[in-house]
């Protein structure tokens, strides 16, 4: 049963959603995230469908969005542009798909399987754009779906969009519907700007592209980073005759505007489902915002039998990803000590549900960071989770501070070791120096030493380590060799048998590998990649640590900043006594020896992986791919000489086949290792 309401909670939470409204479209300053607006509205849409006598004109749910704003001149749309319908889980795809299948039949059509366009829902600003006679004559914003602005002049900043169609095969009037977007790299680029030259950094690309189009000066709106990609059309005349979306789509493309590479014709529910997940994998990895994907009935003449439910359309819905966004309040703001030192200001928050995972942690990077977000303990905030990355805070929601805050000021002192903190030259971290001598450090030194990429010691999690460093059991790497069963099985919570069994993973990490050893030692700068150069470039430990600066930066990849770290961290006389103390206790690898050329088939040859692998998992192709003398690297260039893609591979596949880089696959790896 749901809950019930009455008039007075119904006349408020309109209004609530009126005001979010404002901020959201008009103000473009939003004081909650889209997600959480959408649960209101889903809130409100249901009383009005049990009190339909309550609704009224000022209702959220009778207009697409609000008012345009006064100083763009209003543009009637000749059609109006439509919103979707959403659904969040498998069941609701099932009820649409299936209510689609029964009102086809209704009218007569009764069809095994459904064709679906299915789409990225690109998260921008809907805008159309109309050709007549091929030349571009107007642009506008969607506005509330029946009035939008006249944005012509910021439209035709936009590089991708022509301003006269391809070819001269046109109708009369055409006119094409999208979405304008701020591609990611784009959006950091000009926030960097941003930052640099005092201007207005923006929270996430959508608020980009949506303030860019909202700008009055075109000047402006040309230096930013937009991009335009087409999904359906308005009016066209004479009209065009044909009979599928998809044909539509290529249709738009061949008169020279550009229609998402991703759009893809599926078949039936599970072909919905598939392309789901596939796109959700591929999320982090594209370079515009999505939060969902969209379904489209191919067949226009079905579309048009199953018409529309107030503005949106019944052949069409949208199939939302978690959010990435959500707004939270800051309890408190702690200070983190990382295992080089670093101190990191950390927000503790109030639980939210951020992309489908509870979080109540967000960093806030460092000191220049927090300062220039101002972010207060009892600050309302901005979070936002995307892909695997930690979370962060965003930006402040200024409207919600309460009174009586005050801006928030680093530590002087380390606040786990108490020892003075500082901040070397051109350096935005705060560090505390006190190396292994620091609990914390320690801790995370320890952890890193013990990971699956470094000794890769087998049942030493996190809080074991901690508990073994709080017992004071372990003051550097090398006393875990020195373990006893008696001391290990003193922990709480700490079984015979799992104490038998730290101490055979611990014993079994002695044999290992010259880069494992180095990378696991956690020298600034020095992760898998450059641990595996030095490695193999310089095959010993002592000639390792004999290597002066100028000759290790000829190595592959090593520069001024990274030969000096390595430097550094070998001049420090308890560094070099923990890898003594590490070496008598047995740790050995075996000998590197010169690597014959024919051992090294891919020497020197730069490969990127991309998309979906099945046979290797990412961290073993990689590995194999180096041990066959390759270099890994993450973006496609000039310089790239072979991509290996494996499914839905996306834009780095594209930009092989642009560059003429050849593509490969998991095959082709299998071969080479045999
Ligand atoms: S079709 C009749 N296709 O989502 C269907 N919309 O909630 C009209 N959007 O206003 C829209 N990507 O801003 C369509 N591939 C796509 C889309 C898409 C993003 C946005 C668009 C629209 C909103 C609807």
């Amino acid at each position: 049963m749901s809950k019930q309401f009455t008039r007075t909670e119904y006349e408020q939470l309109k209004a609530q959603l009126n005001n979010h409204a404002y901020h959201y479209y008009v103000l473009d300053e939003p004081l909650i995230a889209d997600a959480e607006y959408d649960v209101l509205y889903q809130e409100l849409l249901q009383i009005e469908a049990s009190h339909p006598e309550w609704v009224t004109s000022d209702s959220p749910t009778q207009r697409v969005a609000d008012q345009p704003l006064s100083k763009f001149e209003a543009v009637k749309h000749a059609r109006p542009m439509l919103s979707l319908g959403n659904v969040f889980a498998q069941e609701e795809l099932t009820d649409f798909v299936e209510r689609i299948h029964k009102l086809l039949e209704k009218a007569g059509q009764g069809i095994k399987e459904i064709n679906f366009s299915a789409e990225p829902k690109l998260d921008g600003l809907a805008v159309s754009i109309r050709y007549e006679q091929g030349r571009l004559s107007q642009a506008a914003t969607r506005g509330d779906g029946t009035t939008g602005e006249d944005i012509t002049a910021n439209i035709k900043t936009i590089q991708s969009v022509p301003l006269k169609l391809r070819g001269n095969d046109y109708p009369d009037v055409f006119e094409v519907r999208g979405e304008v977007v701020m591609p990611r790299d784009g959006f950091v680029k000009y926030n960097e700007w941003a930052l640099a030259n005092d201007d207005k950094v923006f929270a996430n690309p959508r608020n980009g592209a949506a303030g860019s189009l909202r700008q009055l000066d075109p000047q402006k709106t040309a230096k930013r980073p937009l991009a335009f990609y087409a999904y359906s059309v308005g009016v066209v005349e004479p009209a065009h005759g044909l009979t599928y979306h998809s044909e539509v789509l290529a249709w738009i493309k061949s008169l020279g505007l550009p229609v998402n590479v991703l759009n893809k014709v599926v078949a039936g529910e599970n072909g919905c489902a598939e392309y789901y997940e596939n796109i959700g994998a591929q999320r982090a990895d594209l370079n515009f915002d999505i939060d969902g994907v969209v379904y489209k009935v191919d067949n226009l003449a079905w579309q048009d039998a199953l018409g529309f439910v107030t503005k949106a359309p019944r052949w069409a819905t949208a199939h939302k990803f978690p959010a990435e966004e959500a707004t939270t309040v800051v309890e408190n703001i702690d200070v983190q000590v990382g295992r080089t030192g670093s101190i990191t200001p950390v927000a503790r928050l109030k639980p939210v549900t951020v992309g489908g995972v509870t979080v109540t942690n967000a960093t806030l990077h460092n000191e220049d960071e927090i300062k220039r977000k101002d972010v207060r303990i009892g600050d309302t905030v901005f979070v936002r989770r995307a892909g695997d990355v930690i979370p962060e805070v965003v930006k402040v929601v200024l409207a919600k501070r309460p009174k009586g805050t005050s801006p928030f000021v680093m530590p002087t002192y380390c606040p786990i070791c108490a020892t003075k903190l500082y901040k070397a030259e051109g350096e935005a971290v705060l560090r505390c120096p006190a190396g292994l001598s620091c609990d914390a450090q320690l801790k995370e030194s320890i952890k890193h030493f013990a990971s699956r990429k470094g000794m890769d010691i087998e049942g030493l999690g996190d809080k074991l380590v901690e508990q073994l460093v709080d017992a004071g059991l372990v003051n550097t790497p090398a006393d875990l060799y020195h373990l006893t069963e008696s001391q290990v099985g003193g922990l709480e919570r700490m079984a015979q048998k799992s104490a038998q069994n730290l101490l055979q993973g611990i014993s079994e990490s002695k044999q290992t590998t010259l880069p494992r050893f180095i990378y696991s030692l956690g020298i600034r700068e020095v992760g898998e990649a450059t641990a595996l150069t030095l490695a193999t470039e310089l095959k010993t430990l002592p000639n390792i640590m004999q290597t002066d600066a100028e000759a290790l930066q000829e190595l592959p990849d090593i520069g001024a900043v990274v030969a000096q770290k390595i430097i550094s961290y070998f001049a420090v006389s308890s560094n070099k006594e923990v890898i003594a103390a590490l070496l008598d206790v047995g740790i050995s690898w075996p000998v590197i020896e010169a690597p014959a050329q024919s051992k090294q088939p891919l020497a020197d040859q730069v490969v990127v992986l991309t998309g979906k692998l099945n046979v290797f998992t990412r961290a073993d192709a990689k590995n194999r791919l180096q041990e066959l003398g390759a270099k890994v690297t993450s973006s496609v260039s000039a310089k790239t000489n072979y991509v290996l893609a494996g499914e839905n591979a996306g834009s780095k596949l594209r930009k092989a086949e642009e560059l003429g880089v050849t593509v490969v696959d998991e095959a082709w790896l299998s071969a080479y290792l045999e």
